[in-house]
């Protein structure tokens, strides 16, 4: 056997991955899966952003660009930030990335040294940990609960932090558990970190994802005074439905964002020629498409989250943004099927694949055990099948 990297035997491999592969893998056997897996819009990438990348495919741009993304690009970038989001930055304080996830991954390589830790708030999306892993940094983990609304106490913040803590990370609207996090949250976050000097990242991917009013905010929106150490980083694969396309960016302190591109130029060099131009049409053009898919999105999410509520056992959160909702189900661990243990969400998961034919993520893996993770990104009919089955299977366990 090769030996490999010491630094790997602390990755581990994506849940959400490796359950669609066992998903694909029965589909293929010809079983009639279904699933709340998806971590992607069920929707097209909108005409006119195709149209733009078969016009730069026709015009030739098809070379290598600048590494950290081409000047028309970040423009848009730094224009889109100024008018949506209220915060200033200079073309060179941005970096466009393959998908928000290299942005991310960029951030820890250029920021961490071994021992240095980040701060992460459970539930959390599950490569936050193991990318802070790959650059030698250490997660640290504070928990939150459905009961306050997933919104962190300030101070474990207070006591989470130490001389080697380098960055805390936000992600709200969130991945998995849909929430929103108030304005006054995020104000305790900033109250808590003040007398530190890590930095902010906020995690803005679900950003027009939201089935609340009031419009999106971030932390460097409600504490000004951290924007200087704030990162922003988003993306297209969520708001415009272009997951495979494959682009996203960050955006915050000059030397952090040239430690990033540092990373990108001996590693990836630039995202894609073409999808750089599809991604100026997405920044620039019609929003349109984006309202009819937001307003089918919170038409699902309440008929996905009623549809739980109705089953003995599930409780379920209203999701405020993102696609999913992150049901508890709590009661149900303990019980048992056919003779087996339901001994977390993780065997409650497999059971339901396994003889009920429903992908759905535990929550285990998001730090978050005792709950599932259901994607709304599929259809309306599918959904309602979906519930059907995980109401058998819970009317099955004794
Ligand atoms: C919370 C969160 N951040 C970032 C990403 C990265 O998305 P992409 O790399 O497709 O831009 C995802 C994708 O699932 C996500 O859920």
């Amino acid at each position: 056997m090769t030996q490999l990297a010491k630094r790997l035997k602390a990755v581990k491999p994506s849940p959400t991955l490796s359950l669609n592969a066992k998903a694909k893998a029965l589909a293929a056997k010809g079983a009639d899966v279904l699933s709340f897996a998806a971590g992607e819009p069920d929707f097209d990438t909108p005409t006119h952003i195709k149209d733009a990348a078969k016009a730069a495919l026709d015009a030739g741009f098809t070379k290598y660009t600048a590494t950290g993304g081409i000047p028309e690009l970040k423009a848009a970038i730094v224009d889109k930030l100024k008018k949506e989001n209220q915060l200033t930055f200079t073309p060179e304080q941005v970096v466009v990335t393959v998908g928000g996830k290299q942005a991310l991954y960029n951030l820890f390589q250029a920021l961490l040294s071994p021992g240095d830790e980040v701060i992460i708030l459970a539930p959390y999306w599950v490569s936050y940990l193991d990318m802070v892993r790959l650059a030698d940094g250490e997660p640290v983990v504070i928990e939150t609960s459905v009961e306050n609304g997933w919104e962190p106490d300030p101070a474990a913040i207070r006591k989470a932090l130490s001389p080697r803590t380098r960055a805390i990370i936000i992600n709200s609207p969130s991945n998995p558990s849909g929430a929103v996090l108030s304005r006054a949250a995020l104000a305790g976050i900033a109250d808590a970190i003040k007398g530190s000097d890590c930095l902010v990242v906020t995690d803005d991917i679900y950003e027009r994802l939201l089935y609340v009013p009031g419009g999106f905010y971030n932390i460097a929106n409600v504490a000004p005074e951290l924007a200087p150490r704030t990162v922003v980083v988003n993306g297209f694969s969520k708001a415009y439905a272009m997951t495979g396309w494959r682009l996203g960016y960050a955006a915050g302190p000059k030397d952090v964002i040239a430690g990033m591109q540092m990373v990108q130029d001996q590693s990836t060099s630039n995202a894609n020629s073409i999808t750089q131009k599809a991604a100026v049409a997405a920044l620039t053009g019609p929003q349109a498409p984006l309202d009819a898919m937001v307003a089918e999105f919170t038409k699902r999410a309440a008929m996905m989250t009623d549809g739980l509520n109705r089953i003995p056992g599930v409780k379920c959160r209203k999701p405020e943004g993102a696609f999913y909702c992150f049901p508890d189900v709590g009661a149900l661990i303990g019980r048992s099927y056919k003779g087996t243990a339901v001994t977390g969400s993780v065997k409650l998961s497999e059971i339901l694949l396994d003889e009920f034919l429903l992908a759905a993520v535990p929550g285990e893996p998001f730090g978050a055990e005792g709950f599932l993770r259901f994607s709304f990104a599929t259809s309306p009919q599918i959904i309602e099948k979906g519930l059907d089955r995980f109401a058998k299977l819970v009317a099955a366990l004794s």
